[in-house]
């Protein structure tokens, strides 16, 4: 057994901020399924979104930051934490800057800002196409400088809680080929998205949700599942991220016919009008017969050589690595990709989990609101950052205040009969297929676009992918680094989770921010201004509904 204060749960930017905050006070430990420097958030490339000190001089405010966050969520977001996130900003970026993180700067030295969607200022500090890379290697450092314990590819088999109190968990060592218990006072989730439950996808494949459907089991509702949002420009085919910086930066998109069609979708800021709106008209182009086989151009060659190697020069990489194409001579296939969860573990602006006493979570796997329907690029960078330091600073206050509570007896042997059962069982499913069968259905079924009838269809398929998943069987039975096992366990995660998207889709009779309903095609405030809670129930999830929290803006129609 190995017991700790507090553990966090996940090792990517929001996890290691967390960490670094509650290191100074309390007992502190960071167990994540990769090495915190594989975590997917250095994935992240064109940047974090903050007003800074002389934005006013482009005109740039605060106000102007809250202001557009609220109208990208679609005015779901909580704006009492998105007056947070946009006023703790500044704050923040000058912590990283002081760290030693490497922004990309101006002819004066000063930290530089580009132009993002949904942004009405150039507001997005950037390091070139590597921001996430960046900061994860910052805040790393910082971990090792203040000799914070990590537990790196361990995987997390288990949250155990008594009595709506957390107690500690059950994580599987890889490496060791053991399960091992960890008691805490406390536990923060920052575990992340979970974008493999999608075909295509931006994500990491370690990005399979492990932490909501952790939460999930243990009697915490999901928030606003149903919101997915989809990146405009996946590379075509791998789904990899092309960073909006690239529009930011001026690139444009194209259709078959070489028109920059977003002219018909938001005329007045095109390329950069907010990710939902861009991805629905990189779809219908596709859709409508417009692309060119199943894809459309972004183009950045009038960019010029010397602005691609230098702002964007991992994009220019990644599209020579992965489709032999050089973007500075030929045009980008892009389409769609599932991205970024807007919903997630519900958690205050203080990080604490409302259904659980010593539950925090931080990040994309909470759902704070500040993204609300559809989420700002930029703002999630800036979410990690903000949300982890103020999760870290409650959860060790928390800390020095509880006493540890004893573990249920069987917690262990519970686990691990569990296990066995699973891997030395006849079942003959290949857990494989189960996960492309739920990936390739999830993007057609609830996806982009979607309808009664192919959620109706999606939810069946769920269904029956788990009474097969209870049949799969293994080839590896050993425990040392067995990846069949953690692969299966991941399955089951993104199985439970997935029932949570489609049945908060299907309930929600209206079109918002990301969630597209071809059958109901107009936001209906009167009915659906409110966040979705999804209980795990005996048949499946069960929904319920809270306020969305306004302080300054009503709803209006949205226009880009
Ligand atoms: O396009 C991007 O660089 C992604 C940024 C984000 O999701 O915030």
């Amino acid at each position: 057994m190995i017991i700790h204060d507090l553990l966090i749960l996940g090792g990517g930017l929001a996890g290691m901020r967390a960490a670094l905050e509650a290191g100074k006070n309390v007992d502190v430990a960071v167990i994540s399924k990769v090495h915190p420097l594989r975590s997917h958030s250095g994935a992240a490339q064109g940047g974090i979104a903050s007003v800074l000190d002389r934005s006013q001089e482009i005109g740039d405010s605060l106000e102007s930051h809250i202001k557009d966050t609220i109208k990208g969520s679609d005015y779901l977001g909580d704006q009492d934490a998105i007056e947070i996130l946009c006023n703790e900003a500044p704050g923040d970026i000058r912590i990283l800057d002081r760290m030693g993180a490497l922004f990309s700067r101006t002819g004066e030295g000063l930290i530089a800002q580009r132009d993002f969607g949904g942004h009405s200022y150039a507001r997005t500090c950037y390091a070139s196409d590597k921001t996430g890379h960046i900061l994860l290697q910052t805040l790393y450092e910082q971990m090792m400088k203040h000799n914070v314990k990590v537990y790196p590819e361990w995987h997390v088999v288990s949250l155990i809680t008594h009595e709506n109190t957390c107690r500690g968990l059950v994580a599987y060592d890889m490496a060791r080929g053991e399960l091992q218990v960890f008691r805490a006072k406390a536990i923060v989730f920052a575990t992340g998205g979970y974008g493999r439950a999608y075909g295509i996808t931006s994500n990491a494949h370690a990005n399979t949700g492990d932490g909501l459907a952790l939460a999930y089991r243990a009697g915490v509702p999901l928030q606003d599942m149903e919101f997915v949002q989809f990146h405009p420009t996946g590379l075509y085919r791998h789904g990899i991220l092309i960073t909006e910086g690239a529009r930011g930066e001026g690139g444009y998109l194209i259709n078959n016919d070489g028109e920059r069609f977003m002219e018909r979708y938001a005329p007045n800021t095109m390329e950069l009008a907010s990710r939902d709106i861009v991805s629905r008209a990189v779809q219908t182009e596709i859709d409508e017969g417009r692309g060119i086989d199943g894809y459309v151009h972004l183009d950045l060659r009038h960019l010029g050589k010397e602005l691609i190697m230098s702002r964007l020069s991992q994009i220019h990489d990644i599209v020579l690595s992965f489709s032999g194409i050089d973007c500075t001579r030929y045009p980008i296939p892009i389409q769609p990709t599932a991205h970024y969860s807007m919903g997630g573990i519900p958690a205050d602006a203080y990080g604490r989990v409302p259904d659980i006493d010593g539950l925090f979570a931080a990040g994309e796997c909470a759902c704070v609101s500040v993204h609300g329907a559809n989420r700002l690029g930029g703002n999630s960078l800036l979410e990690t950052i903000v949300f982890g330091r103020r999760a870290g600073i409650t959860a060790s206050e928390y800390v020095k205040k509880t006493t540890l509570r004893p573990m249920p007896p069987d917690t262990l042997p519970l686990v691990e009969h569990e296990i066995n059962l699973m891997m030395n069982g006849k079942g003959k499913e290949n857990a494989a297929d189960i996960r492309m069968q739920l990936q390739s259905n999830m993007i057609l079924k609830c996806g982009i676009f979607r309808d009664i009838d192919g959620l109706t269809h999606m939810q069946q398929l769920i269904i029956a992918l788990k009474e097969r998943f209870n049949n799969i069987g293994f080839r590896d039975r050993g425990m040392t680094f067995n990846t069949e096992l953690v692969e299966a366990l991941e399955l089951k995660n993104m199985l439970d989770f997935s029932e949570t998207i489609v049945a908060g889709a299907m309930a929600r009779e209206e079109s918002r921010g990301a969630h597209a309903r071809t059958d109901f095609l107009m936001r209906d405030d009167e009915h659906w201004m409110k966040h979705t809670l999804a209980y795990r129930g005996e048949q499946g999830p069960v929904l319920d509904y809270k306020p969305v929290t306004m302080t300054r803006y009503g709803p209006q129609r949205r226009m880009y």
